[in-house]
Order: structure tokens, then C-alpha cells, then sequence
């Protein structure tokens, strides 16, 4: 079989998406090489008129991950995307936004693979502990509200090489390299879910992607370690609330943990 995979083009990912989206969409921009798609996005969003902006590389020469890291970036293998949303989200929502994504995003690629994903809380995708995805999402106030830059990374099929300055065990999405995924077809699918999300969250907060969320928790019923700035303990996820935060079992005491705040690994 020859192996091929296509590169990102505008029209493969505009193709079969409705009017009401195509029109809620300010540009698509695909760069071979940027230093950084939620720079692009958010400099795009002072000029920005339509709800939200898709901006996508090949490349990353500077990507970040969150905690000030490096988000690895190869050409031509993975995906950044970023999305810019002119959205008029309150600074207390934004808590159970990065779960809600990670929610919508875990939809997405359940389409494109029959393994078993799951969420690290507060939004990093795994797969068999691995992590394929991982989500930075940044804001700024502007004057109608709160312009906010959505950034996903997926590992979709990076080789080792590529992959060896990651720091954490790492995986792809892709399950089959003979059989290459279309990263067009994925990019699609992530921007239809979250154009549901703008026109949902506003509203409906993160109690309505709770639910679903907790059936992908991977942390839910296991004991953990937490890490936090002056305190570290030992004790088992009871789940998420609807704010978002984790909630942690210690001496018979329930603990509401912020993500930013804390660090936590399975025991
Ligand atoms: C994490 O640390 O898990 C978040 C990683 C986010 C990486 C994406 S790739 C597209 C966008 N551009 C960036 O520089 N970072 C995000």
C-alpha cells in the first residue's frame, strides 16, 4: 500500500460544513511554518470580526504547552490548531471551558480511532496513559467582551525521533501507518464541535458536557498524588464538579482543587 498523507488545505476542511458555520468563520489561515498558532490567533483577533478565526501550521517553531513548556512540533505530522473566539464569557466561566473542550475534542478524535481515549483533568488526552493532546487555552479582554485563543496540539504520526525531546510518555492518534488519517478530515470534525461549544457554553456552562465528561475521567476512582505549592498529599478522585474542579478524598474530607494550582498523578 503507498503510503500518503495529505497536506492541510482550506477547501478539505470548508468541504460539508454548513452555511450557519461557514459564515460564523472570520478566515482559515494554514502557514507551512509559524512559530506559534495561538500568537497567530490572537493577533488576529484585535482586527477580528466574525465569531471565530482557524488558524493551522504544518509547523511550529516555538509551540507552547501549558506550565511554560515546549509543545514538540514537527512538520507535516501532528496538528496546531488554534482557534480565535470573540466570545462574551465571563472571567468565571473559563474554569470549566478548558474541561468543556477537552470534552468536545475527545469527540472529535473518538471518530478517527477505535482506542480507548481518555481525559487527564484537566485536559490532556491519553491514550493508554499516553498523552496525544493537549490544550492551551489563553485570554484577553477586549471591548466587547473576552477574546479567547482555543490551542490544541495532536500527535497523529510523529515518529520516535521526532518525539524524543518530549519529557512524559507520549502517543499518536493514528493506530495504522499504512493507512494514513487525514488531517483535514480531523481538523474539520474539532471545528464543527467546537462551533456548538461557542454557541452553547455561553449559556449552558460546563454542566452540560459533565456527564460526558466523567465517562472519559481517567483519574476518577483512583488514588492520586497531589502536588500543590505549599502542600503535597496522597488521596482518590471522587470526580469533577460542575465548576470544573477536581475533587479529591483526603481523611474523610472532600478537597475542590483548581487546575493551575495543583499538579496530581495516579499512584
Ligand atoms: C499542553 O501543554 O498540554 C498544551 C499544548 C498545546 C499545544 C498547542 S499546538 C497549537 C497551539 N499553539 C501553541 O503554541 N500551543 C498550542
Amino acid at each position: 500500500m503507498i503510503e500518503s498523507n495529505p497536506r492541510l488545505i482550506e477547501k478539505s476542511i470548508k468541504y460539508g460544513l454548513p452555511d450557519n458555520l461557514l459564515d460564523d468563520i472570520d478566515s482559515i489561515y494554514i502557514k507551512d511554518s509559524t512559530e506559534s498558532t495561538n500568537d497567530n490567533a490572537k493577533n488576529h483577533l484585535k482586527v477580528q470580526k466574525a465569531l471565530f478565526s482557524v488558524h493551522l501550521a504544518e509547523q511550529q517553531t516555538a509551540g507552547r504547552g501549558r506550565n511554560k513548556r515546549k509543545w514538540v512540533s514537527p512538520h507535516g505530522k501532528n496538528i496546531y490548531l488554534s482557534l480565535g473566539w470573540k466570545s462574551k464569557l465571563l472571567h468565571s466561566q473559563l474554569e470549566g471551558l478548558s474541561l468543556a473542550v477537552a470534552t468536545c475534542l475527545i469527540s472529535s478524535l473518538k471518530e478517527f480511532s477505535s482506542q480507548n481515549i481518555q481525559i487527564k483533568w484537566p485536559n490532556d488526552l491519553l491514550i493508554n496513559k499516553k498523552k496525544i493532546s493537549g490544550i492551551l487555552i489563553e485570554t484577553s479582554d477586549s471591548q466587547e467582551g473576552l477574546d479567547v485563543v482555543i490551542g490544541i496540539g495532536i500527535n497523529v504520526h510523529m515518529n520516535e525521533s521526532e518525539g524524543s525531546e518530549i519529557d512524559q510518555d507520549w502517543g499518536n492518534l493514528e493506530e495504522n501507518h499504512l493507512n494514513k488519517l487525514d488531517r483535514n478530515k480531523i481538523v474539520q470534525s474539532i471545528i464543527s464541535k467546537l462551533h456548538e461549544l461557542f454557541k452553547d457554553y455561553p449559556q449552558s456552562g460546563f454542566k452540560k458536557y459533565h456527564h460526558t465528561f466523567e465517562s472519559y475521567n481517567l483519574l476518577k476512582d483512583k488514588l492520586c498524588k497531589v502536588e500543590m505549592d505549599r502542600e503535597t498529599f496522597e488521596g482518590k478522585v471522587i470526580g469533577v464538579n460542575e465548576a470544573g474542579e477536581l475533587l479529591v478524598e483526603k481523611d474523610g474530607e472532600i478537597r475542590h482543587l483548581r487546575y493551575g494550582e495543583v499538579s496530581i498523578r495516579e499512584l
